[in-house]
C-alpha cells in the first residue's frame, strides 16, 4: 500500500515514553501513517511521517491535529503540573469524535477509589479510570483501553539511595514479601497499541489490554537484581512516615498500599494479559532480562 493510501494514526504524547513507544511500533509495523502530536512540533521534526501541534489544554489545537485521522492514541501526563486529566481527555475525545475518528485508544489505569471502597486515594490511577466511561460513551466505531504497568524504568528514575545502615537500596511503604506489582518495559506498550489498531475486530470493542512483563514483590525485584551482582537492600517504611517525606509522597504511599492490598491491576487480569500479548504478537520481556541489559551492575557501583 502506498504511503498516501495508508490510514493515519495520531499519537498524543509522541515525544514521551508511552506515545514514543506507540510511534515506533506503528512505524515498525508499517500498516499506518503516523502523525506525532506535540506542543512543540519545531523541536521534533522527523519524529514520524507528520509532526503536528496539539495541546490538550488548548482544545482549539485539536481540530487540525485530528483532521483526516483514522485512529488516536491518548495518554495524559499526570506528572505535569496543572494537568487535569479528565478535562484534557474529554477535550481529546470530543475533538476526535467531531473529526470522524474511527478508533480511539486510551491509556488508562484501574479505579483505585471504587475497588478499595473509597479507602485509598491515588488520583493518577482513579482520574484515568474516570475517563473510561467518556471514551466508552463517545460512540467511536472502535475503542480500546490499554493499561500501562509499573514501568521497569521507574527503578532507574528512583535510584537506590544510601540508607542509614550504609547499604544502598530502597526504603518504601510496602511489605516486600507481598507479590502485587504488575511491571513491564514501557517501550513494549507500543506493539499492543499498534496491534489493537491493526486488529479492531479483536481488540476494538472496549477490550482492556494490560502490558505485563512480570508480576513481583519488592523482595523478588531486589533479589533478582542482587543475583545479577548488585548489593541492594530494602527497608519497609511505615506509610504515615513516608507520606510526610516530600510533596506528593502521600499519594505514592497510597499507591504502594494499593499494590499491597489489591495488586497493581486490582483484579485477576490473566485473560486480558493473554489477549494483549496475542494482539501484540509477542511475549513481553521479563524483569530479569530487562535488568541484565538496562540496569547493569556498574550503574550502581
Ligand atoms: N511511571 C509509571 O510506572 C506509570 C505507570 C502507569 C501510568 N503512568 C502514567 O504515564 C503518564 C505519563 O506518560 P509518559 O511516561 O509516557 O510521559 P512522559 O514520557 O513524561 O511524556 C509526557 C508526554 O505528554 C505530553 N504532554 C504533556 N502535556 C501535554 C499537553 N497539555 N498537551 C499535549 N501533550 C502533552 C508531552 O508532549 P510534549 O511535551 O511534546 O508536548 C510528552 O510527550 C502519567 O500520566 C502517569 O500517571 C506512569
Amino acid at each position: 500500500m502506498s504511503s498516501n493510501s495508508k490510514k493515519l494514526i495520531a499519537v498524543i504524547g509522541a515525544t514521551g515514553q508511552q506515545g514514543g513507544a506507540v510511534v515506533r511500533a506503528l512505524q515498525a509495523q508499517g500498516q499506518f501513517k503516523v502523525r506525532a502530536l506535540t506542543r512543540h512540533p519545531d523541536k521534533h521534526r522527523g519524529l514520524a511521517d507528520e509532526v503536528v501541534e496539539a495541546d490538550l489544554d488548548r482544545a482549539e489545537t485539536l481540530k487540525a491535529a485530528f483532521e483526516d485521522v483514522h485512529g488516536v492514541f491518548l495518554v495524559t501526563n499526570f506528572a505535569e503540573q496543572g494537568t487535569d486529566e479528565l478535562k484534557q481527555a474529554t477535550a481529546a475525545v470530543q475533538a476526535a469524535k467531531a473529526a470522524g475518528v474511527k478508533h480511539f485508544v486510551w491509556s488508562t489505569l484501574p479505579d483505585v477509589e471504587a475497588i478499595s471502597g473509597g479507602k485509598l486515594h491515588v488520583p493518577h490511577f482513579t482520574g484515568k479510570a474516570r475517563v473510561d466511561r467518556i471514551v466508552n460513551d463517545a460512540g467511536f466505531a472502535h475503542h480500546t483501553f490499554v493499561i500501562a504497568p509499573f514501568f521497569y524504568q521507574n527503578l532507574l528514575a528512583w535510584t537506590p539511595q544510601k540508607q542509614e545502615d550504609g547499604t544502598l537500596g530502597w526504603a518504601l511503604p510496602i511489605d516486600p514479601t507481598v507479590r502485587g506489582i504488575h511491571m513491564g518495559d514501557i517501550r513494549e506498550l507500543g506493539p499492543i497499541v499498534a496491534g489493537a489498531f491493526a486488529h479492531p475486530d479483536e481488540a476494538g470493542n472496549g477490550e482492556y489490554l494490560p502490558l505485563v512483563g512480570d508480576f513481583m514483590s519488592f523482595k523478588e525485584i531486589v533479589d533478582t537484581l542482587n543475583r545479577q551482582g548488585h548489593e541492594f537492600s530494602f527497608k519497609q517504611v511505615p506509610s504515615e512516615v513516608f507520606a510526610t517525606l516530600f510533596p506528593g509522597a502521600a499519594e505514592i504511599a497510597a499507591m504502594f498500599a494499593w499494590f499491597q492490598a489489591h495488586t497493581y491491576l486490582g483484579s485477576d487480569m490473566r485473560d486480558r494479559i493473554a489477549l494483549a500479548n496475542k494482539i501484540a504478537g509477542r511475549q513481553p520481556t521479563k524483569f530479569s532480562a530487562w535488568a541484565r541489559v538496562s540496569f547493569p551492575v556498574h550503574a550502581s557501583a
